[in-house]
């Protein structure tokens, strides 16, 4: 699937983000494993969190959609799960497989994860070095990648583990290993990561402890069911932020957007550049912050974004680099060689990409510089990826020609709906089937 948008024009008008991807991962898997119902709502319906609902009706859980769009989990504790009898196939999701994989072997089942050619490619060693540690037998191909094969082990000992980089995925899998393992887990993060697990299990009912950068769970958890409500996702609204601030005359308002102080980087490095970015009617759903996030347009000028601001807005880069090449002067990214192993290498993407446009940047291992300036039209490679895809869209908004986007398929894994509401905000954009 290709996108194809037409050159300049204005954002205006209101949006509901669909629901945040990793907190609703998080909410299948917890409600799952709770003992009693969970209904949630406003969970996202995007083909990564299909994923993770597939594989665990696979290993036997109840989850069924109501009538009125909510979806009910019947939660009978993690003994109700049992190995599933095929391979599981995640598609592109990175959250599945590391969270799945610690659950799993948390609870000891056997199972295979594999997905799509990206997912294969995805570094697993860093989740899987620290559950062999408390006891988990899990293996994956020489490279470090998928497959991955959980073999039940019996009951997991609790370890005490620091993270070599910040990353909710590895934090969260170990946590999710740990719930169901003897004794306490603790991890430490070098620098904060999204919380969302540690907030949804104090909902549950399993309430880890915090002190600083470390993170507790005791063993033999027992979570409660209840409802949740998932907030709008601020990843996906960061498109639209960044759009409405680089397109004169433009103004968006999306309501319910989830604003974790560990996911709100990108409202402080848009701000730092000069948007006009704004949360108000700040209030609390479920287990999360949420506000009402405006953006309206304005000049921007580079900034060096600081290190510790990466993880709070690490899948939000796509987007600041198109801040960034509409902005006056360089913006600077270190620290962030994380970029480098997501969905696609989103460094040497960006960096394609931008150069097709007429942008000029220098990559590095961990970063980029990108020098601001005028953007002309031209085919750009998404490599798969769909924050790249929805990313170059957004550029479109300043282009002198028409940017036309390739291999769009996996937008539907976070942002469903996405040219149809970026469209009704006045985007002039097409999905083109071949
Ligand atoms: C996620 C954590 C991040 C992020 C990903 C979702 C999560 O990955 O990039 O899109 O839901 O925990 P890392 O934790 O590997 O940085």
């Amino acid at each position: 699937m290709r996108l194809r948008v037409q050159p300049g024009g204005v954002l205006a008008g209101t949006l509901r983000v669909p629901g945040d991807k990793s907190i609703s991962h998080r909410a299948l898997m917890l409600a799952a494993v709770a003992h009693g119902d969970s209904r949630l709502t406003g969970l996202l319906e995007g083909e990564d969190v299909v994923a993770t609902r597939r594989a665990l009706v696979a290993a036997g859980a109840d989850i069924r959609t109501q009538a009125d769009g909510s979806v009910l989990v019947r939660g009978r504790g993690p003994a109700q799960l049992r190995s599933p009898a095929a391979a599981v196939d995640l598609g592109n999701s990175g959250t599945s497989i590391r969270l799945l994989t610690g659950l799993a072997a948390g609870i000891g089942l056997t199972v295979t994860f594999v997905g799509d050619a990206s997912l294969m490619r995805r570094p697993m060693r860093r989740v899987i070095e620290p559950l062999a540690r408390m006891g988990a037998q899990v293996q994956c191909s020489a490279a470090g990648t998928p497959p991955v094969h959980v073999h039940a082990a019996g009951p997991l000992c609790g370890i005490d583990y620091t993270l070599p980089v910040a990353s909710a995925q590895v934090k969260s899998a170990i946590l999710l290993a740990g719930l169901f393992a003897r004794g306490a887990t603790r991890v430490t993060e070098p620098l904060a990561s999204r919380d969302h697990t540690e907030r949804m299990l104090a909902h549950f009912g399993a309430g880890p402890t915090v002190d600083g950068l470390t993170v507790c769970v005791p063993g033999f958890a027992r979570l409660r069911g209840g409802d949740l409500a998932v907030p709008g996702d601020i990843s996906s609204a960061a498109f639209f932020l960044v759009g409405a601030a680089i397109a004169p005359g433009s103004r968006v308002r999306m309501p319910g957007v989830g604003v974790n102080p560990t996911r709100t980087g990108i409202l402080e490095l848009l701000a730092a550049m000069g948007a006009r970015v704004h949360a108000g009617a700040a209030r609390s759903l479920g287990s999360e912050p949420v506000a009402d996030l405006e953006a309206e347009s304005g000049p921007l000028h580079g900034i060096a974004v600081p290190e510790q601001a990466v993880p709070r807005s690490i899948d939000e880069f796509p987007a600041l680099m198109i801040a960034a090449a509409c902005a006056e002067g360089e913006t600077r990214v270190s620290g962030a060689a994380e970029l480098r192993v997501k969905e696609s290498d989103r460094i040497a993407a960006m960096a394609e990409g931008l150069a097709v446009l007429g942008v000029e940047t220098q990559p590095s291992a961990d970063g980029i510089v990108v020098r601001g300036g005028p953007l002309r039209g031209g085919v750009v490679d998404s490599r798969g990826d769909h924050r790249v895809a929805m990313a170059f869209a957004m550029a479109a908004l300043r282009a002198s020609g028409p940017i036309e986007i390739l291999g769009c398929e996996n937008v539907a894994t976070s942002f469903p709906g996405f040219a149809a509401a970026a469209a009704g905000l006045g985007l002039r954009i097409e999905a083109l089937e071949r």
